[in-house]
């Protein structure tokens, strides 16, 4: 089977300099969404219709087994699906899917592909409650498909008509060429649609089939922002209901958003307004406190990650407990039973088993081993201005709160860093490490006061 995928409109009503297909649902291009379900079917060829900003849509979804076809002017869907032919095999079947459209299933357009078989025409169409806009589905007395009009061309009788053309339609291949050729744009809209290659079918001697999606939402497409925010939310409340199924807790089911792939191990709790994107892969018994936002994310099995968490690019171990307010930066790897709480940030690093850092502090290009409590208030100084550099840190070390590491620097194991040293010099195993100050107390200081106005 060929794949045709019409993405060459402007999308007028987005109000944006982004092409329509372009727009993100859960993170994607809309038109990316279409690709995927489009992979799911194994196209022998798979061809996309550009148009309105051609560039940037190659750009952003161009992939080996992507071709794409130039519709220089948006004469119409006919006249666009007739850009795609020459890079057709005329010996499969033809399904025409739409770049604006990012929901439909691929078990749904399977149905629509059984239905049409290897010779008929196929339409995949839908009963709404309100059809206006949409092209109607005229039948005949024994009910079999005669046409398709679109409003702008319809009776009053023919608006009556529920059924209406999703848009999405398989064709045989062969005979394409000619009905498209055959088209004609004497229309209210002054296009070649598409929808007219039915009664050609018919004329032809080829049956003309339907078949119906499971949800309506499958076949609707986006217009505007509103229909994008919209379609966004059937997405996301989808997602959630899947993660319900699978025996995920989620304390409300609308209010998470999956932007990228989600996975679960059993007795998993996520609370309110959590965000995931990339893809984020969960342990058991993990819990997950509200607001938290993790991307590209391994979290092991019974950690607990508290409010605000933000997670990028992160492992974490077994029984972990991260937050309040803990941020994990890309390449901060954490050992089993380690913690990281309130206003701590871990880049490019690895704590160990059973570390902790509490509290207000900067792990940043280090490797800490187990053991090591981290006091707050301490910062690794990596950066010199123009280069990086690693802290190293042994096992059961004790730093001080409100220490300073600087880069290059190790600290053997067993090591006590005592509070407020600036650490600048290698430190061997077991030593106590602190900066000589003295400390001064006066008597007899007199505080300044504010002068009263008067
Ligand atoms: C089309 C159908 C209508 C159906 C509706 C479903 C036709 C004539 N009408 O109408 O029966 O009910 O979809 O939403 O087919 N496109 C191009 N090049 C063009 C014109 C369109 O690539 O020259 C693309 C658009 O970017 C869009 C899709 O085709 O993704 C549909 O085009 P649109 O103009 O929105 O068609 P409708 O008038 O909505
Ligand atoms: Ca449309």
């Amino acid at each position: 089977m060929n794949i045709v995928i019409l993405a060459a409109g402007m999308g007028k009503r987005m109000r944006s300099a982004l092409p329509k297909v372009l727009h993100s649902l859960a993170g994607k291009p809309l038109l990316a969404h279409v690709i995927d379900t489009a992979r799911t079917l194994s196209p022998t060829r798979l061809v996309v219709v550009v148009g309105h900003g051609a560039e940037k849509v190659r750009e952003a979804v161009g992939a080996p087994d992507v071709q794409f076809a130039v519709q220089d002017k948006q004469l119409g869907t006919g006249h666009a699906v007739q850009q795609a032919l020459p890079l057709l095999d005329t010996a499969v079947p033809t399904l025409v899917l739409y770049g604006d459209v990012p929901l439909t299933r691929a078990s749904t357009l399977k149905r629509l592909i059984d239905a049409a078989g290897a010779g008929r025409y196929g339409v995949l169409t839908v009963n709404v409650a309100d059809p206006a806009g949409y092209g109607r589905i005229v039948r005949d007395a024994a009910g079999k498909v005669k046409k398709i009009v679109e409003q702008k061309d319809a009776s009053e009788e023919e608006r009556r008509i529920a059924e209406i053309n999703t848009g999405i339609v398989i064709t045989p291949t062969r005979t394409l060429e000619t009905w498209l050729a055959s088209l004609k744009n004497d229309n209210a809209q002054g296009e070649f649609y598409l929808t007219d290659v039915v009664e050609r079918a018919i004329q032809s001697g080829v049956e003309v089939v339907t078949a119906q999606p499971d949800a309506e939402w499958e076949t609707l497409g986006v217009n505007s922002k509103i229909q994008l925010a919209e379609l966004e939310r059937v997405h996301q409340r989808n997602v959630a209901y899947a993660l319900l199924d699978a025996g995920v807790t989620l304390m409300d089911p609308a209010r998470i958003d999956v932007r990228g792939s989600l996975e679960c191990g059993t007795d998993v709790s996520i609370d309110v307004n959590c965000v995931f994107e990339g893809h984020v892969k969960i342990g058991d018994n993990v819990t997950i406190g509200p607001n938290c936002v993790l991307r590209d994310a391994v979290i092991g099995a019974g950690t607990r990650v508290d409010a605000y968490t933000h997670i990028e690019g992160a492992t974490a171990g077994a029984n972990v407990v991260l937050g309040p307010y803990a941020r994990l930066r890309p390449g901060a790897t954490l050992g089993d039973e380690a913690h990281v709480g309130n206003f701590v940030e871990v880049k490019n690093a690895v704590l160990g088993h059973g570390s902790k850092a509490n509290h207000l502090t900067y792990i940043g290009d280090s490797d800490i081993g187990a053991r090591v409590n981290v006091g707050a208030g301490t910062i690794t100084c990596n950066y010199d201005g123009a280069n990086k550099h690693r802290t190293v840190i042994g096992d059961d070390v004790f730093v001080g709160s409100d220490t300073q590491l600087v880069a290059p620097v190790r600290i053997g194991r067993g090591v006590t860093i005592a509070a407020g040293t600036t650490v600048w010099k290698d430190v061997g195993d077991g030593e106590l490490v602190l900066n000589e100050k003295t400390q001064v107390s006066r008597t007899g200081y007199v505080r300044p006061v504010k002068q009263k106005k008067s």
